[in-house]
């Protein structure tokens, strides 16, 4: 299967917008992919020239906020989720930022699964975090800097 990531553009957003509504209950404004792509670290995933997914964040100093991930109903389950995150975090190592962290929806089930199975660990909660429904966030947190370490040192 052709797949390629490359960079966000502003005019993918339409296309990004629409997997947004079938993906999430309470979704990004257009405004919102347009500042991530100007962070510069918004990506998406094509297969055959279609994007099936997306990911973004922003990077401040050497730690890292995973903002948004999206693969297309049809697609899931197929490892291209962790295909996104892989190849962001792997990225980021490349420019020293060691600390990811990010926020899901206490019942995202699959997606805390898929956190998890990266080695991401629970690190604390925010109370009412999301509306639409209304839930609480679970903040979940990655530091990688031992693995470097160790990487270096064998
Ligand atoms: C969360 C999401 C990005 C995962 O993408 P994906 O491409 O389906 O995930 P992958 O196929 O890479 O899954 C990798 C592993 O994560 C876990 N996982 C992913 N989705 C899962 C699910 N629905 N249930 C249980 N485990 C799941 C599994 O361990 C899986 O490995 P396996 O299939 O070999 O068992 C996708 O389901 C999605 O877009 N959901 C809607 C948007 C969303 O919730 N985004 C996250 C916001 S924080």
């Amino acid at each position: 299967m052709k797949q390629k990531i490359r960079e966000m553009k502003r005019e993918d957003i339409p296309t990004i917008m629409i997997l947004e509504k079938k993906l999430f209950s309470t979704t990004w404004e257009e405004e919102m992919f347009i500042e991530e792509i100007e962070k510069q670290y918004a990506y998406v995933l094509e297969i055959k020239d279609k994007i099936i997914g997306y990911i973004c964040g922003w990077k401040l100093l050497d730690e890292f906020n995973i903002t948004n991930i999206g693969i297309a109903v049809d697609f899931q389950r197929k490892g291209f989720g962790q295909k996104l995150v892989q190849f962001l975090i792997s990225k980021l190592l490349d420019e020293k930022c060691f600390e990811f962290f990010l926020e899901v929806r206490e019942s995202n089930h699959g997606a805390i699964k898929l956190y998890e199975k990266m080695g991401f660990n629970v690190i604390g909660s925010r109370k009412k975090y999301y509306k639409s429904p209304q839930e609480d966030a679970m903040t979940l947190g990655l530091i990688l800097i031992n693995n470097i370490k160790k990487k270096v040192t064998q």
